[in-house]
């Protein structure tokens, strides 16, 4: 994880950032268990980013009820969320740790920028049409739209510097079009920042472990193709003994990794997990089978996961203490955006504002 913090130690440089402000969005949506990409590609990311900057992770449940959800369910997966970031060592004195629907901003600005996003540029959204798939005509019209809101989350705190994972990176170029046409469509040429997505580090894009040509994801029906931050220590070991690998051994160098997909994946995993680089895991299991090698890193699975999940087990012994976390984090996020949003209505020009 070395790089991120040469990456954003780069980034925040006095001409890199904003107006002298710099600034961390992050979101995860609440609609089913965190896996290990999500883990490796933006938990891991938000606990270093939270010394560095000011930072703002969300629980995005207005973007999860995009398809549907559970009334039921939305607040405990919420809770769930909430437990995964904290018990990964997101520290709510040192980041303001909300749910989405608590902050109004959020929707206010999403529709102004409704009407600065040009349909064109959703169209090309490649994740609304990997989601919706033939049904694109039976999707919500939130579906479709969800990259704009992904856009006003950001913007709504001018923030500069956005940790995600690499499944992410067209809605952040969208989320710079729309800032830079506001910009320029209401004559206001520094009004928002251009968000820069921050994609770099080992852990940006896991595949899932039954088919290297898709990426780990909470959607996949087969279970077994994503490690949970909830399995316990059998079914993690069983999850990496089943993982799709082929018939060669671990090879010596990254070069000769080259298009062994699921190989490199799991060389990837296991560097992330431990901070190391994938050529330092090759030196030490070159030669070596996979039966060697999955036990070794479902160890290191289990020995990094394990604390992780007992701690979010304890969080979420006290949902009303995570409820007052989120209550007091929305009510200092609202105050950061007001002021920006009260400038935004004034740029727009409606009367009153
Ligand atoms: P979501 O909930 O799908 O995923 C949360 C974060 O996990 C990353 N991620 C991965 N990283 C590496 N490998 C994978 N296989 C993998 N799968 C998921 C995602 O890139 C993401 O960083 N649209 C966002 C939520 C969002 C948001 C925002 C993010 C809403 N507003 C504003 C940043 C800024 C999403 O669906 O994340």
């Amino acid at each position: 994880m070395n790089d991120i913090k040469t990456d954003t130690s780069v980034l925040n440089t006095p001409e890199r950032s904003y107006k002298g402000q710099d600034r961390v969005f992050s979101g995860v949506q609440p609609s089913g268990t965190l896996h290990l990409g999500n883990y490796l590609g933006a938990l891991k990311k938000f606990v270093k980013m939270q010394d560095q900057m000011e930072c703002l992770f969300c629980i995005v449940d207005l973007h999860a009820i995009t398809v549907w959800q559970d009334p039921k369910l939305l607040r405990q997966q919420t809770h769930e969320i909430t437990a995964a970031y904290l018990a990964s060592g997101v520290d709510p004195k040192k980041a303001i740790v909300y749910n989405q629907s608590r902050v109004r901003a959020h929707t206010e600005l999403a529709w102004y920028f409704n009407c600065v996003a040009r349909l064109g540029w959703l169209n090309r959204m490649t994740q609304f049409k990997d989601k919706a798939g033939k049904n694109s005509e039976r999707m919500s019209v939130g579906l479709y739209d969800y990259p704009v809101l992904q856009a006003a989350d950001i913007l709504a705190f001018k923030a500069t510097h956005v940790p995600v994972g690499e499944d992410q990176r067209q809605h952040l170029e969208l989320s710079r079009d729309i800032a830079a046409k506001f910009n320029h469509d209401f004559d206001a040429p520094d009004f928002f920042p251009l968000p820069e997505a921050l994609v770099q580090g080992p852990g940006a894009k896991i595949l899932s472990l039954r088919d290297g040509s898709k990426k780990m994801s909470k959607s996949d029906p087969s279970d077994n193709s994503r490690i949970n931050l909830t399995d316990s220590a059998d079914d993690i070991a069983k999850k990496f003994k089943k993982a799709k690998t082929d018939a060669g051994v671990i090879p010596e160098t990254v070069k000769e990794m080259e298009g062994r997909l699921e190989v490199k994946n799991l060389v990837g995993i296991f560097a992330a997990l431990t901070e190391r680089t994938d050529q330092d895991i090759l030196t030490e299991y070159a030669g070596q089978g996979f039966g060697v090698f999955k036990p070794a890193l479902a160890d290191v699975a289990v020995e990094k996961l394990e604390p992780i999940t007992n701690l979010m087990r304890r969080y979420l012994a006290d949902p009303d203490e995570l409820d007052r976390i989120l209550a007091a984090a929305a009510d200092r996020a609202t105050e950061i955006a007001e002021p920006i949003l009260a400038d935004v209505r004034k740029t727009i020009g409606f009367s009153g504002a």
